[in-house]
């Protein structure tokens, strides 16, 4: 039921450590943030109220205003701007209705224009033992005109920074994805996005923002639940206040809303912890997990053959790796880009998902045989919405990719992207996969997505004209459809590598390639900033050989484990090359992993250090407390490790009861020791990374 308007009441969500208390101030325009931290928080002074005079500005732009029009806020930046037919702007709403839930956890507020008839509601979730409050916006145009929506921001997320604001995100390219970078705003704006029709390489849908004077206390985050073109900016005025705004981008241009028409925005999702980065990192693993919901089980390991013949897959290379995975503990055997028809490099095949006769020429069915019968699980790796132009897809149907008025398409990797948001290409991916799940006995999904969309239309100009929208929509229906028919199949989502991660993705696949760069020390980057916005589970890593595609700077086989430890266990290597004592080697931390996995997936993450620090490890706390797994790394040179005079490097563990002790091996430590001092670890030319599992009595 809604009730009616309440202006000036307040309404505080509760999440398990943290509040978020909103009131709609006496004139009813806007909807306004009291406080957003600790419990109790909202009791006093609000920390972002301003009631100072505002020269040559209004109100609303230095007001902590949720989800402002450009009638609210003409100069400073609204989240929403929608014009009429003929152009006119300044939407701006009146409070007409709120409806919250007696748990403090669910809110909506609905707003009307009195002059276009536009309805907007501001909906809050905070979804139950999480510190993270999910905010999206419907729209629905109750007028009598068409409108277009110019800018669609999900929502406005406004940050005490008296001091100044730090900005922590992550930007990237190819192979160099989630490289943790901080800002210090002084005034003005930073803004981060992508026009790509996907998360991108360049930037993540995910910013934290702190005071300057608070280095790792009360942090606060924001990240964006779109497979799409996005945007993120922060803008900090001259009173302090940093607001985020975040949102899609409308690469296509303003979105048609006809009367009667409806529009839900993507979620935007806040999260705060006191305790910093590493705090907030622990706030998203806990989101994360919750949207994995029974989906969340330790992921087995798996061998990729992708680095170990590229294209040139066949039956025979394809099981002789496979005997030696499944010989190292290996769980689940994927077969990489290669196996289809025309598949023999990256210029044909996309489109024609059959296996190709020549490669297998006693039959799919019987490969897939063949490695179940090793004790291993099958997967496959996919590109359903990309073609090939020399592909049979492609010439039976040239109208499906994205076009302009038959100017020429840029081939990126050279291949074109399927226009997803159209009926009969989504119903094409749909049953494609669908398909090959229902043909072949396969338990593993790798779905990639190896180029941005460049072409803003399609061939014969009909159909809807959001298609970053629609395309995204098709995208999660058919991850959702797939889920719902082939509950036992685990999909993996990569986009050239890290290109793809974003909460809708988190929500629907079960585990993230984060880059095709598995060189040890970029790596290490690469994982340390992921980790901050994604939990372990979503962390696949693989083993590969030294000295690798990227980084030849030299490390031991047992950092390369330990690395891909942190997070989903994979093997891309040539294992066929490598010696028995390798094997044996590898068998051990095989065995190793299966023992700590649980720990990885359920256990609280602290990230201690960085890659560009003398201290680099991540401690995994089990749920009861009785394991704590540490995986640390060595980051100097490894030449001189250990041959000078020198003193353990010392990790200080965390969130660890300091009056318990802690066993590792024949060692036994308080926990009051391992977190004032820290656990002891030494490097030497042969011992650059370990795992350290401490029993707790
Ligand atoms: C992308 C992926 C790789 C691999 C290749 C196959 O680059 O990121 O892991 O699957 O495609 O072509």
């Amino acid at each position: 039921m809604t009730a009616p308007a309440a202006t000036g009441q307040r309404w505080t969500l509760r999440g398990a450590h943290t509040e978020y208390t909103v009131t709609v101030p006496a004139h009813g325009r806007w909807l306004e943030l009291v406080a957003w931290g600790p419990h109790g928080v909202s009791d006093g002074p609000s920390p972002v109220a301003y009631d100072g005079p505002v020269p040559f500005l209004t109100a609303g732009d230095a007001a902590p205003i949720e989800y402002a029009t450009d009638a609210d806020r003409p100069f400073t930046g609204a989240d929403l701007v929608v014009e009429t037919a003929t152009g006119e702007r300044r939407v701006g709403f009146g409070h007409t209705g709120v409806r919250a839930d007696a748990e403090q956890r669910e809110l909506a507020v609905d707003f009307t224009d009195p002059v276009t008839g536009l309805r907007a509601t501001v909906h809050y979730r905070v979804p139950a033992g999480t510190d993270v409050v999910q905010r999206w916006v419907e729209l629905t145009n109750a007028g009598t005109a068409s409108l277009r929506v110019v800018r669609a921001g999900s929502a406005g997320f406004c940050v005490p920074t008296p001091h100044g604001a730090l900005l922590s995100h992550q930007w990237g390219q190819w192979a160099q994805e989630f490289q943790l970078a901080q800002v210090e705003l002084g005034h003005g704006s930073f803004a981060i996005g992508s026009a790509q029709g996907v998360p991108g390489h360049l930037h993540v849908p995910w910013l934290a923002v702190r005071d300057a004077a608070e280095a790792a206390g009360p942090t606060w985050g924001v990240a964006l639940a779109w497979t799409g073109s996005w945007e993120i900016s922060a803008e900090r005025d001259t009173g302090g206040l940093t607001r985020v705004r975040v949102g899609r981008q409308l690469v296509d241009g303003p979105l048609e809303l006809a009367p009667g028409d409806g529009l839900t925005l993507p979620v935007a999702t806040g999260a705060y912890s006191s305790d910093g980065l590493d705090g907030l990192a622990r706030v998203w693993h806990t989101h994360q997990r919750l949207l994995a919901g029974e989906r969340l089980t330790p992921r087995p390991v798996l061998y990729n053959s992708w680095e170990a013949t590229y294209f040139a897959v066949e039956a025979e290379s394809q099981l002789a790796l496979a005997g030696i995975a499944a010989e190292l503990g290996v769980e689940t055997f994927v077969v990489d880009d290669g196996w289809f028809v025309g598949r023999d490099d990256d210029t044909a095949g996309l489109g024609d998902w059959t296996p190709d006769p020549a490669k297998f020429p006693a039959g799919f069915d019987a490969f897939i045989a063949d490695v179940r019968a090793l004790g291993l699980n099958f997967g496959l790796w996919v590109e359903p919405e990309c073609v090939n132009p020399r592909s049979r897809l492609y010439a039976e149907h040239p109208e499906w990719v994205y076009a302009v008025d038959g100017r020429p398409i840029t081939p990126v990797r050279n291949q074109y992207l399927l226009d997803l948001g159209r009926p009969e290409v989504a119903e094409f991916v749909h049953s494609t996969v669908d398909g090959l799940l229902r043909r072949y006995d396969i338990d593993y999904l790798k779905w990639d997505f190896n180029r941005p969309r460049t072409e803003p239309g399609r061939p014969d100009g009909v159909g809807p004209l959001d298609l970053d929208g629609a395309h995204v929509a098709n995208l999660h229906r058919i991850y959702e459809r797939l889920r719902r028919d082939h509950p036992g199949v685990l999909i993996e989502a990569c986009a050239g590598g890290g290109a793809r991660t974003d909460l809708a993705m988190a929500a629907r696949a079960d585990v993230f390639w984060p880059s095709d760069n598995t060189g040890p020390l970029d790596r290490l980057a690469i994982q340390y900033g992921f980790l901050h916005a994604n939990a372990p589970h979503l962390l696949s890593s693989w083993v590969t050989d030294a000295p690798g595609l990227f980084d030849p700077r030299p490390r031991t086989l047992a950092f390369r484990f330990v690395l891909a430890m942190a997070g989903v266990l994979g093997i891309g290597a040539d294992i066929r090359a490598w010696t028995p004592a390798q094997r044996a080697e590898a068998a051990g931390w095989v065995a190793r992993y299966k023992e700590i996995r649980d720990v990885v997936t359920h256990g609280e993450a602290h990230l201690i250090g960085g890659p560009d620090q003398a201290r680099c490890a991540v401690q995994y706390t089990a749920p009861d407390e009785r394991r704590v797994v540490v995986l640390a790394w060595h980051t100097g040179r490894l030449d001189g490790a250990g041959l000078l005079p020198s003193r353990p490097v010392r990790l200080p563990l965390r969130g660890l009861d300091p009056a318990a002790r802690y066993r590792h091996g024949d060692r036994d430590y308080s926990g009051s020791h391992l977190s004032a001092v820290g656990l002891p670890v030494h490097w030497s030319p042969t011992h650059d990374a370990d795992l350290i599992v401490l029993r707790r009595d």
